[in-house]
């Protein structure tokens, strides 16, 4: 019997510079599953604009992160790349799907509610219907399983409440995909307030590490990281600088959070945390300068994009008729 591979999806705003948690969390997990699985690993830029986005940069920062795809090690022999908005079933399914999504659940995201108190000036109905893009980009493709960050985990089980939703009024069609919810690494904080996760849009730029950052910068955010005030490297619930800066080191050594420990116990916290960003910037370097390779090389990305969303287009066109004939489009022939 031949077992059919199982579907990944996963996606990424182009909407700031990718940070490690980026990095150890997502993209280099994505690497490891695309031996294993059919591989579908989007730049989600129509998500981007629920926020307000500059043209030209935006437009710059999808390459950007195409070429982060590949140098971090995507394959596109083996996964399919592409940019969400150049396959545009995303769209026309998104409008399908919310006519079985009701806003009083939309209003009650999380996300939706964090983010219409972050933007009170721009509370759009895109960024109400976040949910049901994400829905659409995942249901499109039949994904068995959407690895996530925890902060993304609602959003799936939206999109499986969805799924079953409609396979229920109108007999079965989308597979109900599971979330995978990754913990290496996926707990990257704050360098500046270790009790919040770090993200690309954190206002204070000491509080994040980029994976552009170069050698010196690492070293001096690490520098700056906030511990506390006692002297001992250990990993507890009291100490989050100190759990975080264990935490990045075995994310980024492969060695267990036990051993990064051991390795630094009697080292002062100076010491340490200089330690920890050379191992960072360290691991950075040889991938930051395939990506600087790669970005030069337009037509070189402009190709696998293609490629990619020409890939993404034959699978999502096989769901898209699928559901308009369900719900009773009519469809010519
Ligand atoms: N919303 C996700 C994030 O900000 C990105 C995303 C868009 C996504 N579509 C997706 C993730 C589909 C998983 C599956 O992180």
């Amino acid at each position: 019997m031949i077992m059919e591979r199982k579907i990944m999806y996963s996606a990424v705003q182009p909407s700031g510079n990718l940070t490690i948690g980026n990095y150890t969390g997502s993209i280099r997990n994505w690497v490891t599953m695309q031996e294993e699985y059919d591989c579908f690993y989007a730049i989600a830029n129509m998500h981007a604009i629920t926020v307000k986005q500059d043209p030209a940069l935006l437009r710059k920062r999808t390459l950007e992160l195409a070429a982060w795809y590949l140098a971090c090690g995507l394959d596109p022999e083996k996964c399919v790349l592409y940019v969400q908005s150049q396959v545009p079933q995303h769209a026309e399914l998104t409008w399908v799907l919310n006519s079985i999504t009701y806003v009083g659940e939309m209003q009650r995201m999380t996300q939706f509610k964090d983010k219409s108190q972050k933007h009170a000036d721009n509370i759009n109905m895109g960024l109400m219907d976040y949910p049901v893009l994400m829905a659409a980009d995942i249901l499109l493709y039949m994904a068995d399983y959407v690895p996530v960050g925890v902060d993304q985990k609602q959003h799936v089980e939206i999109a499986r409440d969805i799924a079953l939703r409609f396979n229920n009024r109108y007999s079965e069609t989308f597979r109900v995909p599971e979330p995978i919810i990754l913990k290496t690494g996926s707990k990257i904080m704050s360098l500046q307030e270790p009790t919040k996760k770090m993200s690309k849009s954190d206002e204070n730029p000491n509080a994040c590490v980029f994976l552009a950052d170069d050698k010196d910068t690492v070293i001096r955010k690490f520098k700056r990281a906030v511990t506390d005030s006692d002297n001992k490297i250990a990993f507890s619930e009291d100490k989050p600088g100190i759990s975080n800066l264990l935490g990045i080191y075995a994310a980024f050594t492969g060695k267990t959070v036990e051993e990064a420990e051991k390795a630094f116990a009697g080292t002062g916290y100076g010491d340490f945390k200089v330690a920890v960003g050379e191992t960072v910037a360290d691991v950075l370097a040889p991938i930051q300068a395939e990506q600087a390779r790669i970005l030069a090389d337009k037509e070189y990305i402009g190709g696998i994009l293609k490629a990619g969303a020409e890939r993404a287009y034959k699978a999502a066109r096989k769901t898209l008729s699928k559901v308009y004939r369900k719900v009773g489009f009519y469809t010519g022939d």
